[in-house]
């Protein structure tokens, strides 16, 4: 970084580029109002962290550290509480423990989280029953009840989400830096978790070791009171930069180097439907030092994301990109070798994520939205089988999910059945892991990156 202004970039210069999937707003004052509001407010994360959080990724492009980033669909006014957001961390990091563990690596941690908001949606107008009102465009915008007063779309809910979101990231600083998140701790709440699993015997092994492995260090004289980096984690946060008023509001610049952050959160992205050649949210993350992520979907040509990856990353700055690829299981194989490919040829430095969520959704009988668990994990395997014929790093997994014991996703070994799925169904979009399907995912991400481990090994002997 410290390249400062970018050739041709503004703060507001998206906004004579081809914006999709943004809301409208009836009173161009009110947006106003609340955007100036947000203007004045500080920054949610600091610059330097988003700089050490790109060094990190660099390390991942590298081969040489895992990225984790999980958590909600979509956060919701409603559902925000304490308890909420410290399970969602507790399972991350949960699984973070098992990752490092098996893949001999550090893990980047990376919540869907203080900020993940927004939503696109595939029409702007949904119809119940003959009435026909603005669709639901996320709790920043407008409200999930099919009323027209609730759908309308209202610009003081920016300001209502920066401050749930600054909450937020206090509570998950607070826990990831203050004793909660001590290997130990974590280490035995999986422990009891899988105590009450009906499919800890498959993974009780996995767990013994790491057991053994905190003894020993213990033994020696190794332990959260002696070595700090037992004591807690550095946790980062993403979110989709959907919604362009409210980062735009949130960019500042830095003062040390001049580089403009997106001070929003750590990480953004860009979805897989407003990636296009010429869209206004590319042009603004264009401008932007953060971390990026790309969701690639099936209908991303190779030449497409080789003219975005010359756009977004001139520099070819490890750490920069993150490419999400979310194909779904019967598509990742053929779709993510071709853009493999593409990449390596180009000689673009970036981290390989797989998002086995967004390409598995599926209808169930029940008329519930869902996502087959083995889907999810076919498509993982594929993912990790297609980096290992091309000789690429899997990087990262890319996940929705919740702490809460929520029954969203079919199947898993506590098998959530099409007629369960009316149980606990509480998500605002996307059906979401829940913490039993969560940890045991990392548990077989664990199989596979031991196995890539083991690989390592071997090479080098
Ligand atoms: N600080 C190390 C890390 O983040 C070890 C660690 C402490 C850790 N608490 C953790 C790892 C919780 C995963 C989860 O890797
Ligand atoms: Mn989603």
């Amino acid at each position: 970084m410290g390249k400062q202004v970018v050739a041709g970039w503004t703060r507001d210069g998206w906004r004579s580029f081809e914006a999709r999937h943004l809301p409208s707003y009836a009173d161009p004052h009110a947006l106003g109002d609340a955007v100036a509001t947000l203007e004045n407010y500080p920054p949610l994360v600091f610059a330097g962290e988003v700089r050490d959080l790109k060094a990190h990724l660099a390390q991942v492009a590298q081969g040489r550290a895992f990225l984790l980033q999980g958590g909600d669909c979509a956060e919701s006014f409603a559902e925000f509480h304490p308890n909420t957001v410290r399970d969602t961390l507790r399972v991350i990091l949960q699984m973070a423990v098992v990752l490092t563990f098996a893949s001999k690596r550090p893990v980047v941690k990376v919540g869907r989280l203080a900020g993940q908001f927004a939503k696109p949606r595939s029409a702007p107008t949904e119809t119940v029953d003959g009435v026909t009102l603005p669709s639901y465009f996320g709790d920043i915008v407008n409200g999930i009840d099919f009323t027209r007063e609730a759908r309308s779309n209202d610009p003081q809910r920016m300001v209502r989400a920066y401050h749930q979101a600054a909450a937020t990231l206090n509570l998950l600083r607070a826990l990831a830096g203050g004793g909660y998140a001590n290997l130990r701790q974590i280490h035995q709440w999986t422990l009891d978790f899988m105590a009450r699993s009906p499919w800890a015997d498959k993974f009780n092994s996995l767990a013994d070791r790491i057991g053994e492995a905190l003894d020993f260090m213990e033994a020696c004289g190794v332990n959260p009171a002696s070595v700090p980096q037992l004591h807690g984690t550095q946790f980062y946060t993403s979110h989709e930069a959907l919604l362009l008023p409210y980062e735009e509001a949130l960019t500042r610049q830095d003062t040390l180097t001049g580089d403009w952050v997106d001070t929003s959160a750590h990480m953004v992205w860009i979805g897989d439907r407003t990636r296009f050649d010429g869209s206004a949210h590319v042009e603004f993350a264009r401008g932007i030092a953060n971390p990026l992520g790309i969701k690639c979907g099936p209908s991303l040509e190779p030449d497409v994301l080789s003219r975005l990856l010359d756009t977004l990353n001139p520099q070819r700055e490890p750490g920069r990109i993150t490419l999400i690829a979310r194909f779904g299981h019967d598509k990742v194989e053929d779709g993510l070798s071709r853009l493999i490919r593409a990449v390596s040829r180009d000689g673009h430095p970036v981290v390989w994520s797989c998002d086995p969520m967004h390409g598995n959704v599926v209808k169930a009988a029940s008329g519930y939205k869902t996502r087959p668990f083995d889907r999810i994990l076919r498509e993982v395997r594929g993912f990790f089988a297609v980096h290992r014929a091309e000789g690429t790093h899997a990087g990262g997994i890319h996940i929705e999910m919740t702490g809460q014991d929520v029954t969203e996703c079919v199947g898993g070994a506590v098998a959530i059945t099409d007629e369960g799925l009316a149980d606990r169904y509480h998500t605002h979009c996307d059906p979401r892991l829940n913490a039993a399907q969560s940890l045991e995912l990392a548990f077989l991400l664990a199989e596979m990156l031991n196995a890539e481990a083991g690989g390592r090994a071997r090479d080098a002997a």
